[in-house]
C-alpha cells in the first residue's frame, strides 16, 4: 500500500478543526493597564470609546474592521518597493491589472483611452464625497435608495441635498429568520419607490456585505433583481463594495447554484451587475489606506451621465492628486495590488468567515441576544434586547454604557451602531428619533486577533449579561444635536 492510501485510512481532515492558513511573522506586546486606569481615562475623554488612547487596550479592539491592521509579508515587500513619482507611478499599472483581473476589464481603461473611469482616493468616504457633490449639482429633490446606507454615505448624500434611504430587508430584525441574506434590499419597497419617483432617483445603491444592516450579505439573486428593475426604470446601479470578498464567499456558502464556483467568478458576476462601485481598501483590500471611485466602461451610469468622468476627474485633481496616485502613496498602492489578490483566495475568506461566525455563534450559544445568522465581518448584538426587562429605555443609550464598562472592566473596544449613532436630536422639540435598528457591533480585524483572543471577548460579554442590572444608563453631556454624533459626543453616567 502506497503511503498516500495509508494516509486515506484517517478521518479526513476536513472532520479535524483547521489551525489558521497563516502564521505569525512578528507580534507586538502590549501595555498593561488596570480596570481603575481604563475607567479613569474613559472619564476623561466623556466615555466616548472612539477617544481611548488605543496603546491602553489590553484586550481586543472590535471597534473596526477598517485599515486591516496586519498585513502580509508580501504587502510589506511591495510596501518597500513603492514608487513614489509624481506621475505614473510603478503600483498604478499593477492596480490596472489587479482591477481587471478580480472586478473585470470594463472598470479600469487604460490611461491613454481617454475614457477615464477609475478614480483613486485616500479611502472610501472621499469617493462618496465626489460622486454625490457632483451629483447634488444635477437638481432638487432626489432620492438615493441602499439596502442599508454606511454612515459616511448616508452623511456625503445628504450633504448635498439628497435624500438617503435606507430599504432594509423586513427579515433583518427578524430573530426568527434564518435567511442568510438578510442584507437584501426589499424589492417591493423598490419597486414602490421607482413608481412613486420617477424622475427623482438619479442612481441606486447595494451595499455587499450591509454593515448598517448587521453586516449581512447581499444575494445574487438580490443584485442581480435590483439591477434589471433599476435598469428597466433608467436608473444606474452602484456596489459599495467595501467588503465585496466576503459577501461572494457567502454566496458560494449559502446560495443555490453557486457551491462550486470559485469565489473570483462570484466577484465578477457581482460586479456585473452595476455600473460603478466606490470602495473602501481599508476593508477587503486588506489594506491600512486607499479607497476607489470606478465607472463601468459604456454602463449606464456613464451614458446618462456622459460629463461625469471628466467631472471626476477634476474634482480628483483638485481635492486629491495627479489621477495616477489620487490620495494616495505609491507604497500604498502597491500593497492595494497585492491586498486584492489574497482578498479573493479561498482559504483566506475561509478561514476569515469561520473565525467570525464562530465568534458570533459562541455568544449565541451562551445566550446573548446577536443577530443570527453571523455576517461576514462582524458580530451584531441587539441592544434592545440585551436590556429587556431592565429599567435601560432607548433615551437611555445603553449601548454607549455597555461599550464603556466593556473597555474598562475587561480591556475590550467594541462600538455602538444603534439608537445614539443613528439616531439624531431635534433642538426645535428636544425629542430624539430613533433608528430602526440598535446595535452593538464587534467588528473583527483581519488577519489580527486568534481564537484565544476572542473567547476572552466572549466571557467578559457573559459575565456583564448576567450582571445587566448593574449597567447604569447614560447622559449625553456634549453633541447630541451634531451630525455624525458618536464620532464627537461625550458622556457620563446617571
Ligand atoms: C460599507 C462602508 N462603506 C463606506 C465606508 C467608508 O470607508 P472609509 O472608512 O475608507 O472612508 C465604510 C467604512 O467603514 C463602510 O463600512
Amino acid at each position: 500500500m502506497g503511503f498516500a492510501q495509508l494516509v486515506k485510512k484517517f478521518p479526513e481532515e476536513g472532520n479535524l478543526s483547521f489551525s489558521r492558513p497563516y502564521f505569525n511573522h512578528s507580534v507586538e506586546f502590549k501595555k498593561i493597564f488596570t480596570p481603575e486606569e481604563r475607567a479613569e481615562m474613559l472619564e476623561r475623554v466623556g466615555l466616548n470609546v472612539f477617544f481611548f488612547p488605543s496603546e491602553m487596550i489590553t484586550g481586543c479592539d472590535l471597534l473596526s474592521d477598517s485599515g486591516t491592521t496586519t498585513m502580509t509579508n508580501e504587502q510589506w515587500a511591495y510596501l518597500h518597493m513603492g514608487d513614489e513619482a509624481y506621475g505614473s507611478n510603478r503600483g498604478y499599472f499593477l492596480l490596472m491589472d489587479q482591477i481587471r483581473e478580480v472586478f473585470g476589464e470594463e472598470f479600469f481603461n487604460d490611461p491613454e483611452s481617454n475614457r477615464p473611469n477609475a478614480f483613486i482616493f485616500h479611502q472610501g468616504r472621499p469617493c462618496e464625497d465626489a460622486l454625490f457633490t457632483l451629483m447634488g449639482k444635477l437638481g432638487s429633490g432626489m432620492i438615493i435608495p441602499n439596502n442599508g446606507h454606511f454612515d459616511t454615505t448616508r452623511a456625503n448624500i445628504e450633504a448635498n441635498g439628497i435624500r438617503a434611504l435606507n430599504l432594509f430587508s423586513s427579515e433583518l430584525k427578524d430573530p426568527d429568520s434564518v435567511s442568510h441574506f438578510k442584507g437584501n434590499m426589499d424589492l417591493m419597497k423598490f419597486k414602490e419607490l421607482l413608481e412613486k419617483s420617477r424622475g427623482k432617483i438619479p442612481l441606486a445603491y447595494l451595499t455587499i456585505t450591509n454593515n448598517t444592516g448587521g453586516g449581512q450579505p447581499v444575494s445574487m439573486e438580490n443584485i442581480r433583481e435590483v439591477s434589471e428593475l433599476a435598469h428597466k426604470n433608467g436608473v444606474p446601479l452602484f456596489l459599495d463594495g467595501c467588503r465585496f470578498a466576503e459577501n461572494a464567499w457567502l454566496i458560494k456558502k449559502y446560495e443555490k447554484g453557486y457551491a462550486n464556483r470559485k469565489i473570483k467568478d462570484i466577484v465578477k458576476e457581482m460586479f456585473s451587475h452595476a455600473d460603478g462601485f466606490t470602495i473602501s481598501f481599508k476593508k477587503d483590500g486588506l489594506v491600512n489606506m486607499g479607497g476607489d471611485l470606478f465607472l463601468k466602461d459604456n454602463g449606464l451610469f456613464v451614458k446618462k451621465y456622459p460629463q461625469m468622468p471628466d467631472a471626476l476627474t477634476d474634482y480628483q485633481i483638485i481635492k486629491e492628486g495627479n489621477p495616477t496616485y489620487g490620495g494616495l502613496s505609491g507604497r500604498d498602492i502597491m500593497t492595494i495590488s497585492v491586498g486584492l489578490g489574497t482578498t479573493i483566495r479561498e482559504e483566506y475568506l475561509t478561514h476569515r468567515i469561520n473565525q467570525v461566525r464562530d465568534f458570533g455563534e459562541s455568544m449565541h450559544r451562551k445566550g446573548l441576544p446577536v443577530m443570527t445568522p453571523i455576517g461576514g465581518h462582524a458580530v451584531y448584538l441587539d441592544v434592545d434586547r440585551f436590556f429587556e426587562g431592565t429599567k435601560i429605555r432607548k433615551e437611555d443609550f445603553g449601548g454607549i454604557s455597555l461599550t464603556a464598562i466593556l473597555l474598562a472592566a475587561y480591556g475590550h473596544r467594541a462600538c455602538e451602531l444603534g439608537c445614539f449613532a443613528f439616531g439624531s436630536y431635534d433642538r426645535e422639540n428636544g425629542k430624539e428619533t430613533f433608528p430602526e435598528i440598535n446595535f452593538v457591533r464587534f467588528a473583527v480585524p483581519r488577519l489580527r486577533y486568534e481564537k484565544q483572543d476572542l473567547d476572552s471577548v466572549i466571557e467578559a460579554m457573559k459575565v456583564l449579561y448576567e450582571n445587566r442590572e448593574q449597567i447604569p444608563p447614560v447622559r449625553v453631556t456634549y453633541g447630541k444635536d451634531l451630525a455624525l454624533r458618536h464620532f464627537k459626543a461625550r458622556f457620563e453616567f446617571k
